[in-house]
């Protein structure tokens, strides 16, 4: 526990002020570093930092430093009239020297068709978010875990979506209005409102940040067809990682353009971006997939076949039999997913045969992270 462990010794190096832990680990902390973070510089109530790193020298160093009668790091500064008091277990367990040395470990938990056995694992009862904020954290946590979740039960009053959501957060507006309406129209804007078939696909590529999350509410399902699919587009960046590393390269190196040239709408979106992105440690950070919105692609000639082989290759996996999880929506569920992970999709349905009427909604990934943050009581 970061809690007990003590300072037991400090000592003044050249840049830094070497702290021995109670533990025996030892910590180094740079001048600056410390000077920058000294907690009485930060608003009490806008908690954030009023100290400007530009107003000392990089000079700066203790003039005087000790482990004072609370155990508190004590610095008095050779600039600035000023004295730190640093908390041993914020000290601990900010040492970046620890920090930067651990291992990064993936958050996501990767899935296949066989997710379909297991949906117990992903659904959680709406009245339960509603109710309790543990539940709320189990379906965030689920959300960010596996990229996918269905709310049972839900009331299928038309909006009431909403008010689950905003257990979470703030919804992200877009100019398909919130909700959207999933139904069947003359003259639609957007395939999803059609009984047609639609493909494997995220959502709005062509915003610079699509939407994290997206909620699909069914009010109503009892029309012929208009089964839904998921599909992991993780787990299909690791099999290509694992398997057509050739094919891998290709999707994280050229830029599709995605397109929108909406005609409700006096705008023509066009952003340009890979099909998959990394994050820093590697892990898996987005895939873009929607061939219905997919404009010219303009890349060197010499990349072209390989290209379309890659893009090709990607496609088929993300139809595939062994990858994907389809399943019927039933009044009430809210299927909610990430938007920039999880390619989704639906089979035709007969609009002459029952209704169908799905009400959707966007979130962006940093209110369910930071949510998540929130009720996981993350130190900063
Ligand atoms: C959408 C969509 C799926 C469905 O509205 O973006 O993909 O099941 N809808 O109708
Ligand atoms: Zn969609």
């Amino acid at each position: 526990m970061i809690q007990s462990i003590s300072i037991k010794k400090v000592a003044k190096k050249e840049k830094t002020i070497e702290v021995g832990w109670s533990d025996g680990k030892k910590s180094n902390f740079h001048f600056l570093w410390l000077r920058d973070n000294c907690p009485s510089d930060i608003h009490p109530t806008a908690r954030e930092r009023l100290f400007n790193l530009i107003n000392v020298t990089e000079n700066i160093h203790p003039e005087s430093y000790k482990i004072n009668n609370e155990g508190k790091l004590e610095i008095k500064w050779s600039e600035g009239n000023h004295i730190s008091y640093f908390e041993p277990s914020w000290l601990r367990s900010h040492c970046y020297t620890i920090n930067n040395s651990k291992k990064y470990v993936s958050p996501y938990k990767l899935w296949n068709k066989s997710l379909l056995e297991n949906l117990n694992d992903i659904s959680i009862k709406c009245e339960e978010i509603l109710k309790s904020d543990e539940s709320l954290f189990k379906w965030l946590e689920i959300l960010h875990k596996y990229g996918v979740s269905i709310v049972k039960n839900a009331p299928t009053e038309k909006n009431s979506g909403l008010k689950v959501l905003n257990r979470i957060s703030h919804i992200r507006e877009t100019f398909f209005r919130t909700p959207f309406e999933v139904i069947n129209i003359p003259e639609p804007n957007n395939i999803a409102y059609t009984a047609k078939k639609l493909d494997s696909h995220t959502d709005l590529p062509y915003f610079e940040t699509p939407p994290g999350y997206q909620f699909l509410h069914c009010l109503i399902n009892n029309a012929d067809g208009g089964m839904s699919s998921i599909i992991d587009g993780f787990k299909i960046i690791e099999y290509l990682k694992n398997n057509e590393l050739k094919t891998f390269e290709i999707l994280k190196k050229v830029e599709v353009k995605f397109i929108n040239n909406d005609y409700t709408q006096k705008t023509i979106r066009i952003v340009n971006s890979p099909l998959i992105t990394l994050n820093k440690e590697g892990d898996y950070k987005e895939i873009r997939f929607n061939i219905g919105q997919t404009g010219t692609i303009d890349c060197s000639p010499e990349l072209m076949e390989q290209f379309y082989k890659a893009y090709r290759r990607f496609a088929e996996l993300l139809h595939s039999e062994q990858f994907c999880v389809n399943f019927k929506l039933k009044k009430g569920d809210i299927l909610s997913f990430d938007n920039r992970r999880v390619a989704h999709g639906r089979a035709e349905y007969n609009p002459n045969s029952g209704q169908r009427h799905l009400q959707g909604y966007y979130m962006d990934r940093d209110e369910i992270t930071s949510r998540l943050n929130y009720l996981r009581k993350i130190e900063l």
